[in-house]
C-alpha cells in the first residue's frame, strides 16, 4: 500500500542507521541535562527516543528555560554511540523551537509510571501526560495489536464487521445494571451489549462481529469492572453445538496471543509481561465439577452458588496451568435457573444452559453461549423471565426468529480485560486509556 506523509523528518528508530549523515528529527523534549561543556537532550517521537548533544553556545541559549514537552526540530550529524539510547547521538544540531513549554512537568515522563493500587487514581489525574511515557505507549500499541489480531482472525474465517446502535429502547442483558436517560421525553437506555443486534445479523450475514462500546451501571469498585468498556461481540450461524463455539474461542485467543507476542514482544517485555502458556483447545470444567473440585482441594464451599466465585476463577487457572498446561480454561454448563432468556437449554440435561465462560489468568474474559433459535421456545423463555414480547426492545429482535433463524451461538470478549491479562496488570483500568467508573467521568 502507498504510504502518505513522507517528509524529510527522520523517526528516532531510524537514526542509528545513518551514522555520519546530516539528518532532521522532530519531537518532544523528553529530558534535558546541563553538562560542563554542553546540554544533553533526549527527544521523543512516536517510536522512541533519540539523544542529542548541544555544544554550540548560541544553540544552547535557545534551550534556556524550555520545559519538558516543548516541541523541537533539530538538524544535526549522526554519530554512532553504543551507550546512547537507540545506539546513536546527534551532534552539532541547529535547533528550531516549534512550541516552547513554560510549565514544569508535574510527573517524570522518563521514569516508570507508578501503578500501585494505592496511587492508581493519580495515574488518571495525569493520564494526558503519562500516555507520553514510553512503556505506557506500549500498552496502547499492544491493545491496538490485540484488536488487529482479532480482526485478522475473524476476517480470515469469513466474519463481517458491523456496528449496532448504543441508544436503545429496552435493556439487552436485563438486570439493574442499565443506564437510563431521557430521550426527547421518552426513556432510553445505553446498550449493555450488542447481543440482540449480533443475533439479528446472523439472519443475514451468518458470521458477524463488532467492537462496541458497552455500558453497565455497575455500582462496583473491583479490579475488573468499569461502567464503560469495549466488547468484541462475535456471532456465528449454523453451528451444531457448543463444541464448535469452544473451538472458535480457543483458536481465536491462541491466534491473538501468538500475533501480539510476535509483533509487540519489545513492548510486552518492557512491561514485564510473560508469554501465555496455552494449549490448542482449552480445557473445560463444568460449574458443578468446579464447585466440587474447589471444595475437595481447598475446603471452600461454593456448592450452593449458581455462578463461579472470583476465588474459584483464580483457583481454577492455577490448577489448570499446573495440571492441564493452560492458563486459559472454560467453565461450562451453567445452571438453567440463572440463565438468560436467550440461552439454549441443554438437550441432554435441561438443568443446565449451554453457556461457557473463558477464564484467562484468573479473570473471566469471555462469556459465550448457544442461543435459543426456535421462535416459540424463545418467546416462552422471554415471558418466563417477565419480558414483554410486544416491547419495542424485544419486538424487532423476535421478528428475526419469527421469520427464520438457524442454530447459532456466539460470545462477548472484554477487550480491556484481555489486554490487562496479556500484559499482566492487576487492574483493568491500567489497560484502559480513559476509564469510567462510579466516580470518574473525566478525562
Ligand atoms: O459476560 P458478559 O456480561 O456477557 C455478555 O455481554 C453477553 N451478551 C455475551 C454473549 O455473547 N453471550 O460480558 C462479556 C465480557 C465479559 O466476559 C468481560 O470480559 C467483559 O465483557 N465485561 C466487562 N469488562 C469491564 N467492565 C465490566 N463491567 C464488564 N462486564 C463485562
Ligand atoms: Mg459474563
Amino acid at each position: 500500500m502507498k504510504t502518505i506523509l513522507k517528509t524529510e523528518r527522520m523517526i528516532s528508530t531510524e537514526v542509528a542507521r545513518h551514522a555520519g549523515e546530516a539528518i532532521t528529527v522532530s519531537g518532544w523534549l523528553h529530558k534535558k541535562r546541563e553538562l560542563g561543556g554542553g546540554t544533553f537532550l533526549i527527544l521523543r517521537d512516536r517510536c522512541g527516543l533519540v539523544q542529542v548533544l548541544v555544544e554550540e553556545p548560541d544553540e544552547r541559549k535557545k534551550l534556556g528555560g524550555l520545559q519538558v514537552g516543548s516541541v523541537l526540530t533539530l538538524k544535526g550529524i549522526v554519530v554512532k554511540d553504543e551507550r546512547a539510547v537507540g545506539g546513536a547521538e546527534i551532534h552539532e544540531p541547529t535547533i528550531t523551537v516549534d512550541v516552547s513549554v513554560e510549565f514544569p512537568s508535574p510527573i517524570e515522563i522518563d521514569k516508570p509510571i507508578d501503578h500501585r493500587p494505592e496511587t492508581l487514581d493519580t495515574v488518571f489525574e495525569w493520564r494526558v501526560l503519562n500516555i507520553r511515557n514510553l512503556a505506557e505507549m506500549g500498552v496502547w500499541r499492544i491493545q491496538a495489536g490485540i484488536g488487529d489480531a482479532i480482526r485478522e482472525f475473524l476476517r480470515a474465517n469469513e466474519f463481517v464487521e458491523f456496528h449496532s446502535p448504543k441508544l436503545l429502547a429496552g435493556s439487552t442483558e436485563g438486570g439493574a445494571e442499565v443506564f437510563r436517560l431521557d430521550y426527547f421525553g421518552q426513556q432510553a437506555t445505553l446498550a449493555q451489549s450488542a447481543q440482540f443486534y449480533k443475533q439479528i445479523m446472523v439472519g443475514s450475514l451468518e458470521r458477524v462481529f463488532e467492537f462496541g462500546s458497552t455500558y453497565r451501571a455497575e455500582p462496583s469498585t473491583t479490579t475488573r469492572h468499569m461502567t464503560e468498556f469495549i466488547t468484541v461481540d462475535v456471532e456465528i450461524g449454523f453451528i451444531s453445538g457448543m463444541a464448535e463455539l469452544l473451538e472458535l474461542m480457543s483458536a481465536m485467543i491462541n491466534a491473538v496471543c501468538e500475533a501480539v507476542w510476535r509483533q509487540h514482544e519489545r513492548e510486552l517485555l518492557a512491561l514485564s509481561a510473560t508469554r501465555p502458556v496455552l494449549v490448542g483447545k482449552f480445557p473445560e470444567i463444568t460449574v458443578k465439577d468446579l464447585h466440587e473440585l474447589v471444595y475437595r482441594e481447598t475446603g471452600q464451599d461454593f456448592r450452593a452458588e449458581k455462578d463461579p466465585a472470583p476465588f474459584e476463577e483464580r483457583w481454577i487457572c492455577e490448577h489448570s496451568v499446573k495440571h492441564w498446561g493452560s492458563e486459559a480454561v472454560f467453565i461450562t454448563e451453567f445452571p438453567a435457573s440463572s440463565m438468560k432468556f436467550y440461552h439454549y437449554r441443554s438437550e441432554t440435561n435441561p438443568e443446565v444452559a449451554e453457556r461457557a465462560d473463558l477464564i484467562f489468568r484468573g479473570v473471566e474474559i469471555i462469556t459465550g453461549s448457544r442461543r435459543e433459535h426456535r421462535y416459540h421456545k424463545l418467546v416462552e423463555q422471554l415471558k418466563a423471565t417477565g419480558g414483554d414480547p410486544g416491547n419495542p426492545g424485544f419486538k424487532f429482535y423476535l421478528q428475526a426468529f419469527q421469520y427464520g433463524m438457524p442454530s447459532h451461538g456466539g460470545f462477548g470478549l472484554g477487550l480491556e480485560r484481555l489486554a490487562q491479562r496479556i500484559i499482566g496488570f492487576r487492574n483493568i483500568k491500567e489497560a484502559t486509556l480513559f476509564p469510567r467508573d462510579m466516580k470518574r467521568l473525566a478525562p
